[in-house]
């Protein structure tokens, strides 16, 4: 279990979230959404030791994070950061490899090669194993970047917007081998998603940031309404359900006025 205990977090005057209480189980998917801005970002970084804690505690399996623990604390975690740039002169399969990295030895072993190689399989980019991640695209480039953190068989998974350059088949992809890896590796994963419907269709829970707060917590099922869409958003929805009771989200538009009343406004 990942336990936040009153987690306070803030970059110098500004406070990004206060009072921060969950706990996040292993085998589950937990999905942050919230608008631009609530600290999604700076929860996952603090998460991985990188953003100090304001305040508060977080205990991952009993242990807890200090400045002491830190070192082993990111070993248990694959990290993918929102954004990567790859300006590196390897190959694909190379940055995959690096996913092993506290384990290598001065030489790869097979094993090595052998998981970067079925983790690029598993995703289908083997193709792109000899290519140099500089030449590759941007969804290309976050597929090799999840293919490395898979590496790593984290007990901690913290994705921030990993499917924000993928097409909709590798958006999909990317979602079901997380979380069918996740239930049967007993992994606690966390992702950002902006996509609220990939978030309700994926998520075993979902962590709903705003205003500086946690501002809902739990299946999707429970916790998308419409009202709480429209007050983090500001846009209207509707929020329906299909046969097994998964919530899906239509945003609605404003209605335009006649085209005369805007000539006359
Ligand atoms: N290094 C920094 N210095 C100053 N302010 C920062 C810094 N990093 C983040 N912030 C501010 O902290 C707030 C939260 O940022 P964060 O990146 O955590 O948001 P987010 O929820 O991930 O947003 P997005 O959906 O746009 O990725 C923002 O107002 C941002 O401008
Ligand atoms: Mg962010």
């Amino acid at each position: 279990m990942l336990e936040l205990r009153d987690l306070t977090l803030g970059i110098g005057e500004l406070t990004l979230v206060e009072g921060l209480n969950l706990q996040l189980r292993a085998g589950q998917l937990h999905v942050i959404i919230g608008p631009n801005g609530t600290g999604k970002t700076s929860l996952l970084r603090a998460l991985f030791g990188e953003l100090p804690l304001t305040c508060g505690e977080v205990h991952l399996r009993g242990t807890s994070m200090t400045r002491h623990t830190l070192p082993t604390w990111r070993q248990g975690i694959g990290y993918m950061p929102q954004n990567t740039q790859l300006d590196l002169d390897l190959s694909a399969l190379e940055v995959v490899v690096l996913g092993r990295l506290q384990r290598l030895s001065m030489r790869l072993s097979d094993d090595d090669l052998e998981a970067a190689l079925a983790a690029l399989q598993a995703l289908d980019i083997a193709h792109l194993a000899d290519r140099p991640v500089h030449t590759l695209s941007g969804g290309q480039r976050q597929m090799v970047l999840f293919a490395q953190v898979l590496l790593r068989q984290p007990q901690l998974m913290l994705l921030d917007e990993p499917v924000s350059a993928l097409d909709l088949k590798h958006q999909m992809q990317l979602m079901e081998h997380l979380k069918t890896q996740t239930a049967e590796q007993a992994w606690i994963s966390v992702a950002v998603l902006h996509d609220l419907n990939l978030a309700a269709q994926f998520a075993d829970q979902l962590i709903v940031l705003g205003d500086g707060r946690l501002q809902a917590f739990g299946p999707p099922a429970q916790v998308l309404s419409s009202e709480l869409i429209h007050s983090l958003y500001h846009v209207p929805v509707d929020v329906h359900h299909d046969l097994d009771g998964q919530p899906y989200i239509r945003t609605l538009r404003a209605p335009r006025p006649a085209p005369r009343e805007r000539l006359r406004a």
